[in-house]
């Protein structure tokens, strides 16, 4: 199959919306990722997005609305707290997970009794959902494993030959997905940090609770209460680890593997803010952006994942970002990709001195 990229236009918003009511694939641009788009009403289609992106079939999808009006036939209720977030929120970069209407086929949802919608605000996403006239099953359009994608290029180099059409909308303002919030249950859950953070979800939903799987891995046989949780994620080819201390600490002990790395012959690099960056002389840096700007750097994030691949690193040290804000999402992703490797800066360095004195 060829896979076109054609700029996301009227035109190109027509040629999307007819190939999603025919039950084919569309990549499309939202503000958070891309997404990869099927009629979320028809079961073959959205069979067709689990094999171009090679997902497990357990991993349920979110179903992205144009207007408040198309939640009540995907939903058996709305609950009042679903009603003020939706207010405050939609469009935007908030999932909520409600139970489940008949009508939506159990591929989209792993045969889950709930589903997950989100209104997306990119005026594309909205154009193409209306145009199409169904709700748009959409999972980010990277292979699965892969860090998501941010510009219609990233797609392009994960599902070439695999979908017909890339609507290309430019870069993804936001950079990374939308914060999935569970209100099935007696307590908010936050499954998935993203683009709404805690501190804006807060004055809304005082008894919010943050699931454990945000920032650990899943335990041996354990259950988790989103399925995508379970799987790594974001991954880039190379070795990546987290450097954790105080930035001048953290700074010595970057250094320090980054040369020990390249000693031994491995192409190296550092993910770094531009602050810690201009310590590091000629190494090889990925700069996410200024320390503190946690929403400026989760925007470079997933672009600089797939920059380290495509620059062939073999062994990348990131340090570790967070910071309130959009922090947690950025540091939930760092840490996924890092299969959560976290080195200690204080006894890197000691083990550094150690070894070069033997
Ligand atoms: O920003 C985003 O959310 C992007 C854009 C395209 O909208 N989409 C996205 O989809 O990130 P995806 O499939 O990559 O991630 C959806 C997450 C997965 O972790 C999945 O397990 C979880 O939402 N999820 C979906 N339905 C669920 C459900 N019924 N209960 C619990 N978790 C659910
Ligand atoms: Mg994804």
């Amino acid at each position: 199959m060829d896979t076109a990229i054609i700029p996301a236009d009227e035109a190109g918003i027509a040629l999307g919306a007819a190939l999603l009511r025919e039950g084919r694939l569309v990549a499309f641009p939202t503000e958070t990722v891309y997404g990869l788009g099927a009629n979320g009403l028809d079961s073959g289609a959205v069979r067709a997005i689990f094999e171009a992106k090679g997902r497990p079939a357990d991993n349920p999808l979110i179903l992205h609305i144009a207007h408040n009006d198309a939640l009540d036939a995907l939903v058996r209720e709305v609950p009042e707290t679903a009603r003020v977030l939706m207010a405050h929120f939609w469009p935007g970069a908030l999932t909520l997970i409600l139970p489940r209407a008949a009508c939506v086929p159990d591929i989209v949802t792993g045969g889950l009794d709930t589903v997950a919608v989100r209104m997306p605000s990119h005026p594309v996403a909205r154009a193409l959902i209306e145009r199409a006239g169904c709700p748009v099953a959409a999972p980010s359009a990277n292979r699965s494993g892969r860090p998501s994608p941010t510009r219609a290029g990233h797609v392009f180099a994960d599902m070439d030959g695999r979908i017909p059409l890339i609507l290309d909308g430019g870069a993804c303002a936001v950079g990374l997905e939308s914060t999935v919030l569970d209100l099935t249950g007696v307590r908010p859950v936050l499954l998935r940090p993203g683009g709404v953070t805690p501190e804006q979800l807060l004055p809304y939903l005082p008894d919010l609770h943050l699931d454990a799987a945000i920032s650990r891995p899943m335990a041996e046989g354990e259950k988790p209460r989103s399925p995508g949780t379970k799987y790594r994620h974001y991954a880039p080819t190379a070795s990546l680890s987290i450097v954790v201390g105080a930035p001048e600490l953290a700074a010595r002990a970057m250094a320090g593997l980054y040369d020990r790395a390249e000693t031994e012959g491995s192409r190296a690099a550092l993910l770094v803010t531009r602050q810690l960056g201009a310590l590091m002389g000629d190494r090889r840096c990925y700069v996410l952006g200024e320390a503190g700007d946690s929403a400026g750097m989760a925007a470079a994030l997933f672009d600089s994942l797939r920059a380290l691949d495509a620059d062939n690193i073999q062994v990348a040290y990131a340090q570790d970002f967070h910071a309130g804000g959009m922090g947690l999402a950025l540091m939930n992703r760092l840490s996924r990709a890092a299969a959560f490797q976290r080195l200690d800066a204080a006894t890197v360095i000691a083990e550094l001195a150690a070894a070069s004195k033997e």
